[in-house]
């Protein structure tokens, strides 16, 4: 079994371990990076950005670009022309990513119908395309996430990671379900070997991991070379890091600290009015996972509360009554 504390080499960047934070568009903002970082992930994947609207430099994709604090910066790109993904890839490179990396996996029909994230597994001539394109514009490594395939009855994603592999593409990260599944089912975590079979760069293996047991299995049946979890660290963003290191996190009163510096780091990335909104599943997130004695009206209304003093207040008092024995799928 994969030593997950071991560093591993993508190109010239050294992750320093292999429990990576995935990316998860609405989601993994900078501050839910930080946090994860902090706490310990071998690398953190920034939410998607869409190539051709990041070329207009547009200030919620610009957002998205922002990597203080990350020892790896990571940026992930997406679209479905050459001459875009090569500028996002630039301009994302000046803003100082360490790594490109690019979705092929996003189910979405906004991003499909596009012919953008899991639908260029329908056409891998121009998939390569835009993997060439990419690679031709920076100097950072770029890495590629994909899906198995599009459906059970196109599971290309040996071909596409072998070619994209020739092309220059220095990791590859596979979620083992197809699109059409969207998040359904359990993802096959064993079909992820024939990827790891098919290519010589490090496989990551992603999907359904929630705890140290998990990262175990998927890395067990698939071969990979490291783990990515997205989900499973809702409400606790430190989940990666601890895995990583096989620590259970801390007490009421260590979760409730970090969920109030959570709440305030998104205030002062995105402004309080914007702030204040995206904060709230983080909230939900925090408060149904660890609230063990918190109902669904005080909860509710921790979520929907406007004034975020009072917010900060009660978060970390609902939180710190949390008696730490209780709290539910903590690594
Ligand atoms: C809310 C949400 C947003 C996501 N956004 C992205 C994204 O921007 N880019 C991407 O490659 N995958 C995205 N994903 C997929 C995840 O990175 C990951 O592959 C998937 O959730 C399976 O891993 P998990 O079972 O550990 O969650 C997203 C998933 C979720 C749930």
């Amino acid at each position: 079994m994969i030593d997950l504390t071991a560093p591993l080499h993508v190109g010239g960047v050294k992750l320093r371990n292999r429990v990576f934070l995935a990316p998860m568009s609405g989601v993994s903002d900078l501050p839910f990076r930080q946090l994860a970082w902090q706490a310990g992930a071998g690398m953190v994947v920034s939410e998607m950005v869409a190539s051709a609207e990041l070329c207009t430099r547009e200030r919620g994709n610009l957002l998205r670009l922002k990597g203080d604090g990350l020892g790896t910066h990571v940026v992930q790109i997406a679209g479905r022309e050459a001459k875009w993904m090569a500028e996002a890839a630039r301009i994302a490179e000046g803003e100082g990513a360490h790594i490109i990396d690019i979705n092929m996996g996003c189910p979405a029909k906004k991003v499909t119908g596009g012919l953008s994230g899991s639908a260029l597994m329908r056409d891998l001539d121009h998939a390569l395309t835009l993997i060439e394109a990419t690679v031709a514009a920076v100097s950072s490594p770029v890495t590629l996430k994909m899906r198995l395939g599009w459906d059970d009855s196109t599971i290309n994603a040996p071909e596409l990671a072998a070619r994209a592999e020739h092309a220059g593409i220095q990791m590859v990260t596979v979620h083992g379900r197809t699109r059409c599944q969207f998040y359904e089912g359990k993802a096959d975590w064993h079909a992820i070997r024939a990827v790891k079979e098919a290519v010589s760069v490090p496989v990551v293996a992603n999907g359904d991991v929630l705890n140290p047991d998990d990262a175990a299995s998927i890395l067990d049946a698939s071969g990979a070379d490291a783990v990515m979890v997205g989900r499973g660290s809702y409400g606790q963003p430190w989940l990666p890091g601890t895995i990583a290191q096989g620590l259970r996190h801390g007490t009421s009163d260590v979760i409730a600290d970090y969920a109030v510096a959570h709440y305030e780091a998104m205030l002062t990335h995105y402004g309080e009015p914007t702030g204040i909104r995206h904060a709230r599943k983080h909230l939900g997130w925090y408060l149904e996972m660890h609230g063990v004695d918190i109902s669904t009206v005080e909860r509710g209304s921790i979520m929907t509360e406007n004034n975020p003093r009072q917010v900060a207040r009660r978060l970390h008092a609902a939180l710190c009554r949390t008696n730490a024995a209780n709290m539910k799928r903590v690594a």
